[in-house]
C-alpha cells in the first residue's frame, strides 16, 4: 500500500491514550518538545520511523537531544502494526468469499483503527462485538464521566444552574467501537457506578450517595436506536433498573431529579410504573425514527410534523420487562423537561454532515424540545476519537465540517476518485444539509451559498458531478431549490433561476440515460 495514504490514520490513532500510553502528542509534551513544535516532530516520527522503518534513536536525533522517551519505542511498533494491518485488508474480499462458502472465517472484536489501533486491523475478520456483560469498560466510564462533567461544566457556564434533564442518543455501533462511552455518560449524569459479580460481570447499575456525588442527580431521557435495541437488552434492563432505583430513592426532589420528576408525573395521573421510563426507542421490529426518512422522501409539510412524527415513533419504552410498551405521555413530559441534549461522536469517519442519523436522533430530539417548550435545548456533540475529548455546539460543528470537508478541495477530489460512488456520497450531503437547516436550523446561509458556488454553479465541477453520477447531481441542485423553497436558505432570485435552469437540464440528461429509447422518438 501507498504508506503516505495513511499519515492520517496513523496522526489520529496514535495520539489515542492505549496499553497506558498518553498518546505520541502527549509524549512528545512531556518529553518537553515546545508546543509549536510538536505537530512538525509528529509528522516527523509517523514518516520516517513508521513508514520508513527509521530507529526511533535516529529519527529523534532530529526532534530533540538525549535518549527518545520509552513510550515512544511502544507508539511506534503500535503504528508499523497499524500499517502491516493495513496491508492485509485486501485479503477482505478473499474472506467474504471464503465466508459466503460456508467456511471458517477468522475472528476479531468489534473496534475501529483510531481507537483500538492495530487490533482492529486487518478488516474482513468475523467481528464479535463486546461483552454486553461489561459494559461500560473501565476506560469508557472512565471517559464518560469526563464528558458529563465537562458537558454539566458547560452547561452551568452558559445557564448557571444544572440542567434538570439531559437527552441522550444511544447507538449501537459506537458502543461497540467505544466499548459504552455513551453509557459512561448517562451514568455519571444520573450518579451510579456499576457493580460486579466474582467474575467481573456487572449485575447493577447502583446509585453512588448523593454525599459522594456532591451535585443532584440529572434526569436522562435516552434516546435508543432500534441497533441499540436489538442488539443491548441487558444494558436496557441495567439502565431501567437504574432509573425505577432513583424514582424510589429516599432522598429530596430538590437533589435527585429523576425522583422529581417521577413525583411530577404521577401528581398528573401517569401510573408511577410508566412515569419512570427512560429508555425511549421505536416499536418492536420498526426501525428507525421516522424523521430523516420524512427529510430523505421530502414528505413533510412543516417541522411540527417532523417533530410529531418522533414523538409518535419513539414512544415505546425498554427495559426491565418494558418490552417496548407504548409510553406517549411519559416521553412528551419528558421532553418539556430536557434542558440539553448530547451525544459522543465515536468517529472521524462520520460527523454530523456524512449521514441522516445524527439529525434523524439526537436532532430531531432536540427539535421535539422546540416544539414542546418554545424554545430549543442546546444541541452538543463530544468528539470522543483522539486522546482529548472536545465539546461543541451542532451549529459550530457544522461550519467546522463544512469548511474542513465539504468545501475543501481535498476533500472533494478525494470524493471524486471515487467515481460514482463518491459523486453519489456528494450529492448526499446536500439532503443532509437540508435536514439539519430544517430540523435544528443549525446551517449558515454561507454554507448553501458555497455548495451552490462550488458544485452547482461551477461549470467544471457540475459536469465531473454529472458525468460520474447524473443523479447525485440533479439531488444536489433539487435539494438546494428545496432548501430555498423550505424557508431554510435565503438565496437571491436570479441565483434561484440559473439552479432551476441547470436542474430541467440535469432532469433533460438523466431522462436521456435511464430511457434512452427517448431519443430514437419514444417508444414503438
Ligand atoms: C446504531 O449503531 O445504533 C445505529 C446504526 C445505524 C443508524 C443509527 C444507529
Ligand atoms: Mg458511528
Amino acid at each position: 500500500i501507498d504508506a503516505s495514504r495513511s499519515t492520517a490514520l496513523l496522526e489520529a490513532a496514535l495520539d489515542v491514550p492505549r496499553n497506558g500510553n498518553p498518546g505520541l502528542t502527549a509524549i512528545l509534551r512531556e518529553a518537553g518538545v515546545a508546543e509549536d513544535a510538536v505537530a512538525a516532530a509528529r509528522l516527523v516520527i509517523i514518516e520516517r520511523a513508521c513508514q520508513r522503518g527509521e530507529s526511533v534513536a535516529s529519527v529523534w536525533r532530529a526532534i530533540a537531544t538525549g535518549q527518545p522517551p520509552a513510550a515512544l519505542t511502544a507508539v511506534v511498533s503500535e503504528g508499523r502494526a497499524i500499517l502491516a494491518g493495513l496491508a492485509e485488508c485486501p485479503h477482505e474480499i478473499d474472506a467474504l468469499i471464503h465466508a459466503l462458502d460456508g467456511r471458517y472465517v477468522r475472528p476479531a472484536p468489534g473496534a475501529d483503527p483510531i481507537r483500538a489501533g492495530a487490533a482492529a486491523l486487518p478488516s474482513g475478520r468475523n467481528i464479535h462485538s463486546v461483552d454486553p456483560w461489561r459494559l461500560p469498560s473501565d476506560t469508557a466510564l472512565e471517559r464518560g464521566r469526563q464528558m458529563a462533567e465537562m458537558l454539566l461544566a458547560r452547561h452551568l457556564a452558559a445557564h448557571g444552574r444544572y440542567p434538570e434533564t439531559v437527552a441522550q442518543t444511544l447507538w449501537a455501533l459506537d458502543t461497540i467501537k467505544s466499548e459504552g462511552e455513551a453509557l459512561g455518560v448517562a451514568l455519571a449524569l444520573v450518579g451510579a457506578t456499576p457493580e460486579r459479580d466474582g467474575q467481573g460481570k456487572i449485575f447493577r447499575y447502583a446509585l453512588v450517595p448523593l454525599e459522594t456525588l456532591g451535585r443532584p442527580r440529572i434526569d436522562v431521557l435516552l434516546d435508543v436506536s432500534s441497533v441499540f435495541r436489538d442488539t443491548f437488552q441487558l444494558s436496557l434492563d441495567l439502565l431501567d433498573n437504574l432509573f425505577r432505583a432513583a424514582a424510589t430513592a429516599d432522598e429530596p426532589i430538590e437533589q435527585n431529579f429523576v425522583k422529581a420528576h417521577v413525583e411530577a408525573m404521577v401528581a398528573r395521573g401517569v401510573p408511577r410504573a410508566q412515569a419512570s421510563a427512560r429508555v425511549f426507542s421505536q416499536q418492536r421490529g420498526r426501525y428507525g425514527t421516522g424523521v430523516d426518512e420524512l427529510v430523505e422522501e421530502s414528505a413533510w409539510e412543516d417541522t411540527e410534523q417532523l417533530a410529531s412524527t418522533y414523538l409518535q415513533r419513539n414512544a415505546f419504552a425498554y427495559g426491565g420487562g418494558r418490552n417496548g410498551d407504548a409510553a406517549p405521555e411519559t416521553l412528551r413530559s419528558m421532553l418539556t423537561t430536557v434542558q440539553h441534549v448530547f451525544q459522543p461522536i465515536d468517529s472521524v469517519e462520520f460527523g454530523l454532515t456524512d449521514m441522516q442519523h445524527y439529525y434523524g436522533h439526537s436532532g430531531a430530539v432536540q427539535l421535539a424540545t422546540r416544539h414542546l417548550q418554545g424554545v430549543a435545548a442546546p444541541l452538543t456533540y463530544a468528539e470522543s476519537y483522539t486522546g482529548a475529548v472536545t465539546m461543541t455546539d451542532a451549529a459550530d460543528l457544522l461550519r467546522l465540517e463544512a469548511r474542513a470537508k465539504l468545501l475543501n478541495p481535498r476533500w472533494i477530489e478525494g470524493m471524486l476518485s471515487h467515481g460514482y460512488s463518491g459523486a453519489a456520497e456528494i450529492g448526499n450531503r446536500f439532503t443532509y444539509l437540508l435536514g439539519w437547516g430544517a430540523i435544528a436550523n443549525a446551517v449558515d446561509a454561507w454554507v448553501f451559498d458555497q455548495m451552490a458556488e462550488t458544485y452547482v454553479l461551477d461549470d467544471a465541477m457540475r459536469a465531473r458531478l454529472a458525468e460520474a453520477n447524473p443523479a447525485a447531481a440533479k439531488n444536489a441542485v433539487a435539494r438546494l431549490l428545496e432548501a430555498n423553497g423550505r424557508g431554510v436558505w435565503p438565496a437571491d432570485e436570479a441565483t434561484i433561476a440559473k439552479l432551476q435552469a441547470i436542474h430541467s437540464d440535469l432532469e433533460d440528461q438523466l431522462e436521456g440515460v435511464v430511457s434512452p429509447t427517448a431519443e430514437r422518438g419514444g417508444r414503438a
